[in-house]
């Protein structure tokens, strides 16, 4: 059975900065980056075997080759492109914008329009200008409206080259990883400041959704504003005889989603959704099948992104799924990952879901944060010492579907 998506359905794939781009010396992450010390296969030294894996150097040096990344954008008959840019390269001091990097990203944003490729920038992917981290970066009770001030400067520069704003990617996710676990800079391993960190990226969202909204509006039509989520389905293990599994499972869903919008209110215009995986609760714990795994370990369970999508229609909102993918180095897996993913989808727009595109993660191999560069995340492969792009298979395969809209199941 064949499955024709509607014709203006959108098509791309997402990348952000930080882990492309290279040298993003600004930014907290840099500089924990260049707090430790590494392997090196030359001198020998050892390294402290501590997160992150490696630092993020030159990454993919896309700063540079943005052009030829956005070409394979073109091969694979994609008709947008999401991609972020740098909060702390736009404004690298506090209350200082840089005209040079203002510049630069209009010019990466160019050269995606006249691809034709229609422009979701997200302004804030999980790090931030060092001078913000050091006055306590989202703790800062004025953390908000610091971040209004940039993106009202994003979208007084950028307002018509860029066809949706997303203001914040997985606000939760950069909760759990940099303030509950503490595996992120800054590091910080605490309940409290967990819940007023997600407290503020939703004040920050609100107020640059208002900010956003108030500034260009003279210049053109009211830009599209999103929140990009993460959500990890949860679900009760087939085989769990504990009653209480699905209070665990409701409650989980409950904080990882219903949570975030309602404190996000009705800020948003289009809801950006990413989907990874699901987890399976049994006796209060989380107990996955280990039949189909990506090279991190995640299961690979396509029917919890329907699960996730019918979840969503509640908003009565576009929906975009902003990122989806899986860690594939020997691209075994990513052809049948794209096809099932996408059957998903199918499923839920058939039941109704506002499901109006679809961005595979990721373009390109990239710094997979404290992991280093070992997780292959890329539909392109980049070679870690030429920096050369090459096509995977599974390449050719998202590229039929993304110029004929047909998914052949
Ligand atoms: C993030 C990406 C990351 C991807 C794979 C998402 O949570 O937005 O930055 O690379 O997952 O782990």
């Amino acid at each position: 059975m064949n499955y024709t998506f509607p014709k203006d359905f959108i098509w791309g794939t997402a990348t952000s900065a930080h882990q492309i781009e290279g040298n993003n010396t600004n930014s907290d992450w840099w500089e924990w980056e260049q707090s430790k010390k590494y392997f090196s296969q030359s001198s020998g030294v050892v390294s402290e075997r501590e997160f992150p894996l490696e630092a993020s150097g030159i990454a993919c040096d896309s700063y540079n080759r943005y052009e030829e990344d956005f070409d394979l954008c073109v091969d694979l008959n994609n008709n947008a492109v999401r991609i972020s840019i740098e909060w702390a390269r736009i404004e690298p001091t506090q209350g200082n914008f840089d005209e040079k990097e203002i510049l630069h990203y209009k010019k990466v944003l160019k050269a995606a329009k006249v691809r034709g490729l229609k422009t979701f920038v997200t302004l804030h992917h999980f790090t931030n200008p060092i001078w913000f981290s050091k006055i306590g970066g989202w703790t800062n009770v004025n953390a908000p409206s610091y971040f209004a001030k940039y993106a009202k400067k994003c979208a007084e520069e950028f307002y018509d080259l860029i066809d949706v704003f997303l203001t914040i990617n997985e606000p939760q996710v950069y909760v759990y990883m940099s303030y509950f676990h503490g595996i992120w800079p800054p590091n910080k391993v605490s309940a409290v400041l967990s819940l007023w960190v997600q407290i503020n990226l939703a004040r920050a969202n609100n107020r640059a959704y208002d900010d956003i909204k108030g500034s260009p509006s003279k210049k053109r039509v009211a830009p599209i504003i999103g929140i990009v989520k993460n959500i990890v389905w949860h679900e009760v293990s087939k085989s769990s005889k504990n009653p209480l599994d699905h209070v665990v499972a409701k409650f989980l869903n409950f904080i990882g989603s219903g949570f975030f919008f309602l404190l996000v209110k009705n800020k948003f215009d289009v809801i950006g959704l990413n989907y990874y995986f699901t987890n399976r609760i049994k006796n209060l714990k989380t107990k996955n099948p280990d039949d189909v795994t990506n090279d991190l370990g995640w299961w690979i369970y396509p029917k919890g992104l329907e699960n996730v999508l019918l979840s969503l229609k509640k908003y009565g909102v576009d929906i975009f799924v902003t990122e989806n993918g899986l860690a594939d180095d020997k691209d075994e897996k990513r052809e049948s990952f794209i096809r099932d993913m996408l059957e998903s989808c199918v499923k839920a727009i058939d039941k109704g879901v506002n499901l109006k595109g679809y961005f595979h993660w990721s373009l390109l191999d990239n710094y997979e944060w404290h992991h280093g560069f070992w997780p292959c995340f890329g539909l392109v492969r980049v070679d870690r010492k030429t920096l050369k792009r090459s096509k995977r298979p599974s390449f050719k395969y998202y590229s039929e579907i993304c110029k004929t809209g047909e998914l052949k199941l």
